[in-house]
């Protein structure tokens, strides 16, 4: 008898290392999350994620985004990879480009992102950076649907970090990580488990 395919479709989208890839395949694997992943795209060549995708047999596609008229373009071209391949959730781990509405559009409530600090505090480049320079107790990673905002879709997971006395941006970024392959995995299962609504801004699971 064959084994059951998993039904959900993950298209995930890289730039650099591709640990919370790496965190994804192997919830995949161990059975924590029922899905397949579809494609790896990445949009730098030699990223780390996409070895660790050819590791695990997955389907990868480098989609430079230079030399694209427009980003509408560039986001056109990703949307069409990911349909082709009938993905129907977006995971963004670690991608270095923002997306437009050409994207998010395309996908509705179907995107999800990762971010190293506890949003709304710190979007954008360099959270945990930021996290130190202001001085705050406690840092963490956030798990959200995208939307056209950037960092400011509804909140699916979030996980605190202490930040330590004399913590570096290197000994915070490897803390917040630690908590990051925790949260993706599971806010990808609560998304796929299907029983959530968003509520004003508000993602709002049912038990
Ligand atoms: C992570 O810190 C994630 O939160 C942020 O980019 C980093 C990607 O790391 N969006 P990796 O490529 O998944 O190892």
């Amino acid at each position: 008898m064959n084994a059951r395919l998993p039904s959900h479709r993950l298209g995930v989208l890289v730039s650099g290392r591709g640990s919370n890839l790496q965190a994804l395949i192997d919830a995949i694997a161990d059975g924590r999350l029922a899905a397949s992943i579809a494609v790896v795209i990445s949009n730098v060549a030699g990223a780390g994620g996409l070895d660790r995708a050819q590791q695990a047999g997955l389907e990868t596609l480098v989609v430079d985004h230079r030399g694209w008229p427009s980003r509408d373009e560039y986001d056109r071209a990703l949307v069409d990879e990911l349909r082709a391949r009938e993905v129907d959730l977006v995971c963004l781990a670690g991608f270095m480009r923002r997306i437009g509405p050409a994207f998010i559009d395309a996908f509705p409530r179907a995107i999800v992102n990762i971010h190293p600090s506890l949003l709304p505090s710190f979007p954008g480049l360099h959270a945990q950076q930021q996290a130190l320079a202001y001085g705050v107790r406690v840092s963490g990673v956030t798990v959200h649907l995208v939307t056209a905002e950037l960092d400011a879709g509804p909140i699916i997971v979030q996980r605190a970090v202490p930040v330590l006395e004399g913590d570096t941006e290197a000994t915070l970024t490897a803390r917040i990580l630690v908590e990051e392959h925790q949260a993706y995995p599971e806010a990808v299962r609560l998304l796929l488990d299907g029983r959530w609504t968003v509520d004003g801004r508000r993602f709002v699971a049912r038990p």
